[in-house]
């Protein structure tokens, strides 16, 4: 039984020790494939695993056509959009991924993002504090939830909108305030966290209506997925709109022009980063490996996203 680690942004060492030691323990070989650079690499490393471990890397249909002998795929992370499922199902592949496990590291990307563009990207200049400011989370999920909470924590206002979650009290008992629409979220955000995954109905749908309705001043803060805005008409409610100001670590196809065009206004990452700690890497990486064992062991499929 062979597990393929493969990873284009490789975990840190004390993650991938963990995995092999999971590995060795089930009675599992376990090979690492990192920083590769072609599909063609990850083809040929795949074709003999019976489990896959991967981040961010796309698992399309021709790697799964490559992949013979897999049974199981795990995403170690919580977005699952790299993974083509259809193509998964089609070979009857479970395809799993590790849900809150690396969500602490994400949020605390998203407050930072929130202070590092209040203060004018830590540049000289008279900026702003976010207590007491509006805080929007657009998506309730394990992300959401604790950046509300650290918005609490720093004294903002925090208000939130999840069209799967419609219980009151899921925001209540966290002193969150619930809205019932997209609208009414950015039409009252000083900032505005977004959370939401990257699906059909997601792609494109943050676009120049939303980012205008936003007060003025207002941050927009993406540690999701670039999918989702509308780049065209981002760029233009950041010309029409002086105050307005985004901050993502998803770069958008056109982050180069955006930086030159509105300078302070804009910020995006080098390279994702969001999930970038050592401790969201043992978390996700060794959740991952025990979920396969657990799987072949015991047939557990909890967590399975392509039921
Ligand atoms: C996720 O969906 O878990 C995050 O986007 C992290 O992605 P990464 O593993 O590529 O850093």
């Amino acid at each position: 039984m062979k597990i393929l680690v493969a990873t284009e942004k490789p975990f840190s060492r004390e993650a991938t020790e963990g995995i092999e030691a999971i590995a060795r323990e089930a009675g599992f070989a376990c090979e690492l494939l990192e920083k590769y650079t072609s599909v063609d690499e990850l083809k040929r490393a795949v074709a003999d695993a019976d489990a896959l471990i991967v981040r961010s890397d796309k698992v399309t249909a021709e790697v799964i056509e490559a992949a013979r002998a897999l049974k199981i795929v795990v995403r170690a992370g919580a977005g699952y959009d790299n993974l083509d499922l259809g193509a998964c199902t089609a070979r009857g592949i479970v395809a799993m991924n590790t849900p809150g496990q690396n969500s602490n590291a994400v949020a605390e990307l998203a407050v930072s993002m929130m202070i590092f563009m209040a203060r004018n990207q830590f540049t000289p200049g008279t900026g702003h504090e976010i207590s007491g400011k509006r805080l929007g989370i657009h998506a309730y999920g394990n992300v959401g939830r604790i950046v509300a909470r650290y918005g609490r924590a720093l004294g903002m206002e925090v208000s939130a909108f999840d069209p799967f979650v419609t219980d009151p009290e899921v925001f209540a008992r966290d002193g969150v305030r619930m809205v019932t629409s997209v609208r009414e979220l950015y039409e009252n955000s000083d900032y505005l966290s977004l959370h939401i995954p990257a699906t059909a109905e997601t792609k494109g749908s943050i676009g120049y209506d939303l980012l205008m309705s936003m007060p003025e001043g207002a941050t927009l803060v993406n540690t999701a997925r670039k999918e989702v805005i509308d780049e065209a008409g981002l760029a233009r409610a950041l010309a029409e709109r002086s105050g307005l100001k985004y901050v993502t670590d998803i770069a958008p196809d056109s982050a180069a022009e955006l930086a030159e065009k509105f300078g302070k206004r804009f910020f995006a990452t080098p390279k994702k980063m969001g999930a970038e700690t050592a401790e969201a890497n043992v978390n996700a990486g060794l959740a991952a490996a025990r979920q396969i064992v657990a799987f072949f062991k015991e047939g557990v499929t909890r967590f399975q996203v392509n039921r």
